[in-house]
């Protein structure tokens, strides 16, 4: 019986597994060392109850870029907007939080 194919194969395997190493070994250098990501208007900016608010209760079903690109209201009519959101398509926004949403975003979208 010739047993010589085994040995060779063997020595095939582990070569292959060298340049399997030496190649993934290559891939984990890191060529680009920082890398700018593309700024996001998808939240509410600041830190306020109402930007904390809208956040929390807004979010769910739109980024903030999508009320960013509505044309300015009025303070009333962010308050009727906002109230349309809670009654007509079910926002669960606590009554107290309306009109501290809707101030907030009349400062960031108002008419003056
Ligand atoms: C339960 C999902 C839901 C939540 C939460 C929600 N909205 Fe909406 N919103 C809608 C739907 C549905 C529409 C109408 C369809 C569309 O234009 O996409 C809409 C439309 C809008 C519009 C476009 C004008 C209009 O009346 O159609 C604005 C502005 C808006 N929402 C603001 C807000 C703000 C501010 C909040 C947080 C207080 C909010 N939405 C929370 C579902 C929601």
């Amino acid at each position: 019986m010739n047993h010589k194919p085994f040995p060779r194969l063997l020595g095939a395997m582990l070569l292959g597994l060298g340049l399997c190493g030496a190649a993934s070994a290559a891939q984990s250098t890191p060529t680009i060392k920082s890398i700018e990501l593309p700024v996001s208007n998808r939240v509410f900016p600041g830190d306020s109850a109402g930007a904390k608010a809208a956040n929390a209760y807004c979010l769910m079903c739109h980024s903030y870029g999508m009320v960013e690109t509505q044309p300015t209201l009025s303070k009333a009519a962010w308050l009727v907007e906002v109230s349309k959101m809670k009654h007509a398509f079910k926002a669960p926004i606590p009554e107290d939080q309306v009109p501290v949403i809707a101030d907030y975003i009349a400062q960031l979208k108002g008419a003056h």
